[in-house]
């Protein structure tokens, strides 16, 4: 949109005020997060379809396992930084202020219905709820995909745990390798299997109901910035937002 476009639709009795809203640590974990989540997923979708883009060898399968697991600890760092600062970063940061609150999407919904127009400095209740289910779903992905590690190609932080419980008695656990069972005890091997294959299950389907939230995501956004809060996608790269009038969420 053109500053023209802009100027056209503000109105000329309301006062026009900026405010500082998502601080560095908060803007750079959201785009290093989109970057990461992107590779993981591209990765990941390589995983799946291995075979069907005929990648049959079993070393290629492995380091696609290992190339993906070394993004997830950028994507896990990024994340853990990210969750400290939400008990530590300014007030649109914190978790405490994000709470989702049904009243107050209930109210929303019904102003925006009425025609109104609210404006919020921080997320709008709607984003609240969808920001925590996010939060929460990528912080079961990383927990269920540093599991897998562990359990699948046994890498930290559980690897050494797991080679340890598996391997036969008299054998180096450090000297076992992924989808090898030389040294391994296999009745050990099966008990750790169904909740591998739990934790691999579980990974799987969060991730597609992530991709499911990111979709209504960016769409909610997009409708968002045209409709109601112009100036909301730009926010999340100068951490700025000049909104018209009274806001919301003052205190
Ligand atoms: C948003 C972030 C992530 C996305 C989108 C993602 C995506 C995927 C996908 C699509 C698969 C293929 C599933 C399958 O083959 O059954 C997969 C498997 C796997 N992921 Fe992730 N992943 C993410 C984060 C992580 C993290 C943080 C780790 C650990 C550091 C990790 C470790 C693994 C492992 C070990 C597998 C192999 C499981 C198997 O072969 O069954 N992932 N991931």
């Amino acid at each position: 949109m053109t500053n023209h476009d802009n100027n056209n639709r503000i109105h000329k009795s309301e006062k026009i005020t900026t405010y500082r809203v998502w601080d560095k640590p908060s803007r750079l974990f959201h785009w290093v997060n989109v970057l990461l989540v992107l590779s993981l997923v591209f990765v990941g979708l390589i995983m799946l379809f291995r075979k069907d883009l005929g990648i049959d060898a079993l070393e290629a399968k492995i380091k696609l396992k290992e190339l993906h697991v070394i993004i997830g600890y950028l994507f896990a760092a990024n994340l853990l930084v990210r969750i400290i600062w939400g008990f530590m970063g300014n007030r649109y940061a914190k978790f405490s202020q994000n709470i989702p609150n049904i009243r107050a999407i209930k109210q929303y919904r019904a102003a925006l219905k009425d025609g109104q127009n609210p404006q919020y400095v921080g997320h709008n209740p709607l984003g609240k709820l969808a920001v925590a289910t996010i939060m929460l779903t990528l912080t079961l992905i990383m927990a269920t995909g540093l599991f897998r590690a562990g359990t699948d190609i046994y890498y930290p932080p559980f690897g050494s745990a797991v080679t340890q419980y598996i391997a036969a008695d008299g054998v180096d656990a450090t000297l076992i390798k992924p989808y090898d069972e030389t040294g391994i005890d296999k009745s050990k091997l099966a008990e750790i299997k169904p909740a591998k294959s739990f934790a691999g299950k579980v990974h799987l389907y969060s991730v597609y109901f992530l991709l499911f939230l990111i979709g209504l995501h960016v769409a909610a956004v997009i409708q968002a910035e045209r409709r109601h809060q112009p100036g909301i996608i730009s926010a999340m790269f100068s951490g700025k937002k000049s909104i018209k009038g009274p806001i919301e969420d003052k205190d």
